[in-house]
């Protein structure tokens, strides 16, 4: 039903003009522009669950949760009710000058008591800002253990820690560095742990310590007293759903703790449950002295990011140094905080952390298994609730399609045709479906993925 209040919804308007307005006046984050104005957006107008509808009234399955964010998945009125409650009581304050507001204060408790390592929170609008404030944070702590020339901070090839300048310069894209021409000083990147594309020459347990060695050499050649810190995602996602050999964490968990340098796991994505415990740091058994936040801690219904902050650098930083000079309008908003406390109490009530660990998790593992039986798979990973199906030319010898074949990209567009958000990095195919996924919602994910595979490999030989 259209809601006269919802100025937004305009129902009178058609498809052809809502992409006509969007091609007029909207540029889109990450997007061709020139290839995009050749042939529209998708407009997606509503969603319900784990499914989202266009103005035409396709339905499609959300195979992605938005942008890894919509954990307990669309529609939730006990969301919507919190910030609907909030908007009344207080829509904005901040939390400058020594002022704070009960939002803020509650979730940074729940959120110390979900990871106790973690003594408090500093909150942010986004990721991206979460690990500007990362660096902001590095920096600080090392000026106040009388070692500001411990500046650089290692970071890997392929990473993703968003699109700021902190944020950008921290990841490890070639082409995204190409563009921003000057990067952020003080950034070095070291390979990853991709066994399945780099590394298939040895056992995934020599390469994860290989590849996690290689943060030592680093060390070692830049001047441990040079280094401040390690960031890693504990699965990289944006980078295509990389999953480090088992031995990988431990290793670089013991090379932080020789040097005595910071270690940050980036729990933008795997934060909140996706891997089946509720930090991805958990999952791989490491310590991390950093953990910035977001996404998933209001399940994407309103922006919010934070990075949380171990006792190591809270008592430093809290500690007799003058004021940091650094926060947002938005930091802790409490709209977001209360949108952020509603979706932690639906995501603890309904047991869906466990449920991803002990259910959905392997059932959706197992099932996706089952593609690298087709002809175009070369391999098929995943953990939790995270999936990737690497498309190849040659089965055998994992030989890969040319680039200009835009093989990932055919397939992405027929699961939108067919009722599938699935996202292409490159010619592989991910997913990050929302944890109430049912079972029989598994089944047909798989199974249009097989059928959407079928149209790409006919497509590719026509
Ligand atoms: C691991 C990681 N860090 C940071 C970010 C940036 O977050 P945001 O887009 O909220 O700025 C992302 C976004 O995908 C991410 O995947």
């Amino acid at each position: 039903m259209n809601n006269p209040m919802n100025t937004a919804a305009h129902p009178e308007r058609t498809r052809e003009e809502w992409q006509h307005l969007d091609r007029q006046h909207h540029l889109h984050p990450f997007t061709d522009f020139k290839e995009l104005a050749g042939k529209g957006s998708r407009i997606i107008s509503r969603a319900e669950g784990a499914y989202v509808w266009d103005v035409d009234g396709h339905q499609i399955l959300d195979g992605m949760a938005g942008l890894w964010c919509v954990n307990v998945g669309y529609g939730r009125k006990e969301i919507a009710d919190a910030v609907y409650t909030q908007m009344q009581q207080l829509p904005y304050y901040n939390n400058f000058f020594q002022t704070a507001h009960p939002p803020a204060i509650e979730l940074a408790r729940q959120l110390t008591e979900l990871a106790p390592r973690f003594k408090q929170v500093f909150f942010t609008g986004s990721g991206s800002e979460a690990n500007d404030t990362v660096l902001r944070m590095i920096w600080r702590y090392w000026q106040l253990q009388d070692q500001p020339q411990r500046r650089v901070v290692i970071s890997r090839k392929n990473a993703y820690h968003g699109s700021t300048l902190g944020g950008a310069s921290l990841g490890g894209f070639g082409v995204v560095h190409e563009q921003m021409g000057t990067l952020i000083p003080d950034i070095v990147h070291i390979n990853q742990p991709y066994w399945y594309g780099e590394g298939q020459d040895m056992s995934p347990e020599e390469f994860g310590l290989l590849r996690a060695r290689e943060l030592r050499d680093t060390i070692e050649e830049i001047g441990a007293d040079k280094v401040a810190a390690f960031i890693g995602e504990p699965i990289q996602g944006a980078g295509g759903v990389i999953i480090p050999p088992a031995t990988y964490w431990p290793e670089i968990q013991k090379i932080c703790d020789e040097y005595g340098i910071l270690l940050v796991t980036d729990e933008v994505i795997c934060g909140f449950g996706r891997t089946g415990e509720w930090f991805g740091a958990d999952y791989f058994g490491v310590k991390p002295d950093l953990m910035p936040v977001a996404k998933g801690i209001t399940s994407g219904y309103i922006p919010l990011g934070g990075v949380m902050v171990s006792e190591r650098v809270s008592d430093v930083l809290m500690g007799d140094a003058g004021e940091f000079y650094h926060g947002f309008t938005y930091s802790g908003h409490p709209v977001a905080c209360a949108a952020a406390l509603a979706n932690l109490a639906i995501l603890r009530q309904e047991h869906l952390v466990t449920r991803i660990r002990d259910d959905i998790g392997p059932y959706l593992q197992q099932q996706l298994r089952t593609l690298q039986a087709h002809p175009l798979v070369g391999e098929v990973r995943g953990l939790g609730l995270f999936g990737a199906i690497e498309l190849v030319a040659d089965k055998a010898s994992h030989r890969r399609f040319d680039s200009k074949q835009g093989v990932g990209m055919r397939c992405r567009e027929h699961c939108f045709q067919n009722g599938l958000i699935m996202r292409a990095v490159s010619d592989t195919m991910i997913i990050a479906p929302p944890f109430i996924l049912s079972h029989a919602q598994v089944d047909e994910l798989v199974s249009k993925a097989w059928k959407c595979l079928d149209l790409t490999a006919r497509s590719i030989a026509g």
